[in-house]
């Protein structure tokens, strides 16, 4: 029963960076979850905090009228889609709004042209990656699904997902009974025991090539022949089956240790007339088709030509240097991860493209350890995970002075603040293009050309 003085009318403004519903009361922010800008909501006050408030939506009294039926029963349970209850161009004129708030909030712009977002053609099953999870509930109940939205520790049993296949589904499916009738344990995230972690499957869109990676603690399976023989009878449609290990306590689907179960090892993606060989633990787009339109519109900005030297910074499994190796003179490709530089290389070798290296190791060290008279003023493309670039690197790529920086990024909040700090340093921004790449979901990505002036 929720006491009456908890709960409170409150009328939606806008949606937060998170995926949550903004309203204002008494002169404090609240956050919801539930509710649409547009509507008037009941909803229950669960946190008083000194500088705003969290609420619950318990009812919509008003509905927007941009409010849609969302496709998927797990919706509202799920952590994956927050707005599948949202018409999809009002998600791409939110998200805008978002990249135009933190430019301004965070990296104090006001000048920037923010471009419409550019929205994808097919808002459903466009992931080519999902990475499912395995929990034990306190009753011992084996689960194989998705976090509960605002859960770390909380698994649901999926039954339907609309992001990546209806295969992808089936697999899961088959997954968790596997699992079940021949007694292998889930992973408890508390106590790190148990056995099995994670479920990632991924589906390459043009060739529909299949890759199983089941992640698990140390140790192996119970009959590893059997698991292979039935997986791949009950979806043949399966390519390459892949078992990474991992000891450690940190809950990422990384293995320290990587066996080839069935086929290749690696699954082939086509991205405008190129070839990649994606690996289980190497970076790539997570939706292909939106890829290659985002890098489109990049090149598009970035406006290459033939005499230039391009550093790729953060460069995954090689994709944006390998499209764009031909209408410039080198590319020198930066990536962290050891396998995505291996995939790399080999790719750039299948498709032909001889004016391509790469650097193994940290940004911010091969900034330090190259000579700027080496790199004689690149253009420069950076492409960093959501935390963005880190000072040193901004300050070093400041330092070897490119005429050009082109910065992808998935995060519109450190995107803002390294801007920021290109801007202060003499460069200009002129316009920043954001594309959505995850419908129903809050990300965003986008992509600004910074010049020197
Ligand atoms: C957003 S992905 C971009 C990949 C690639 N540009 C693409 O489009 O496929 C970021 C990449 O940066 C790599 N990475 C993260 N931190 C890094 C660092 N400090 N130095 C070099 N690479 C890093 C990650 O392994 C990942 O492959």
């Amino acid at each position: 029963m929720i006491s009456d003085d908890k709960l409170v009318t409150l009328e939606i403004v806008d949606l937060a960076f998170d995926g949550k519903s903004v309203a204002h009361r008494d002169g404090k922010v609240v956050f919801l979850k539930g509710g649409l800008p547009g509507e008037t909501v009941e909803a229950e006050i669960v946190q008083n905090r000194r500088r705003y408030d969290k609420a619950l939506v318990r009812r919509v009294i008003r509905k927007s009228e941009h409010r849609i039926e969302a496709r998927c029963s797990h919706f509202g349970q799920c952590g994956g889609c927050t707005w599948q209850d949202l018409d999809y161009q009002q998600q791409l004129r939110f998200k805008r709004k978002q990249v135009v708030d933190c430019l301004e909030r965070l990296g104090g712009f006001k000048e920037i042209e923010v471009a419409e977002l550019l929205g994808v053609e097919e808002p459903f099953f466009y992931r080519n990656k999902m990475e499912f999870s395995f929990h034990v509930d306190d009753d011992g109940t084996l689960r194989l699904g998705l976090h509960e939205r605002g859960r770390f520790d909380r698994i649901f049993d999926l039954s339907e997902c609309y992001l990546q296949s209806e295969l992808s589904n089936r697999i899961v499916r088959f997954m968790r009974e596997f699992a079940v009738t021949n007694g292998i344990p889930a992973y408890n995230v508390r106590t790190h025991e148990g056995y099995l972690r994670f479920l990632v499957i991924r589906q390459a869109a043009r060739t529909r090539q299949l890759m199983v990676n089941l992640v698990t603690n140390l140790g192996d399976f119970f009959d590893v022949d059997k698991l292979v023989t039935d997986m791949t009878a009950a979806v043949p449609e399966i390519t390459t089956i892949i078992h990474n290990r991992t000891g450690k306590v940190s809950n990422i689907a990384v293995g320290e240790t990587e066996e080839i179960l069935y086929g290749p090892g690696y699954i082939e993606e086509e991205l405008s007339g190129r070839r990649f060989q994606i690996r289980a633990n190497s970076f790539f787009q997570t939706n292909s088709l939106q890829a290659e339109r985002l890098y489109d519109l990049a090149f598009e900005m970035l406006d290459p030509q033939p005499g230039e030297r391009v550093l790729d910074l953060y460069c995954g499994a090689g994709t944006i240097g390998i499209l764009l190796a031909d209408r410039v003179a080198e590319v020198i490709g930066v990536e962290l991860v050891a396998d995505a530089v291996e995939a790399a290389r080999l790719n750039a070798q299948r498709n032909d493209i001889g004016n391509i290296s790469f650097f193994c190791g940290h940004v911010r060290d091969f900034l330090r350890e190259t000579p700027a008279e080496k790199l004689d003023h690149p253009t420069v493309i950076v492409d960093p995970p959501r935390a963005g670039l880190h000072p040193k690197a901004v300050k070093r790529i400041i330092e070897i002075q490119p005429e050009k920086v082109l910065y992808i990024s998935c995060n519109p909040a450190t995107f803002a603040r390294d801007a920021k700090l290109f801007t202060e340093a003499g460069y200009i921004l002129p316009v920043v293009r954001p594309v959505d790449m995850f419908p129903h979901t809050m990300h965003i990505e986008l992509v600004g050309r910074f010049y020197r002036i």
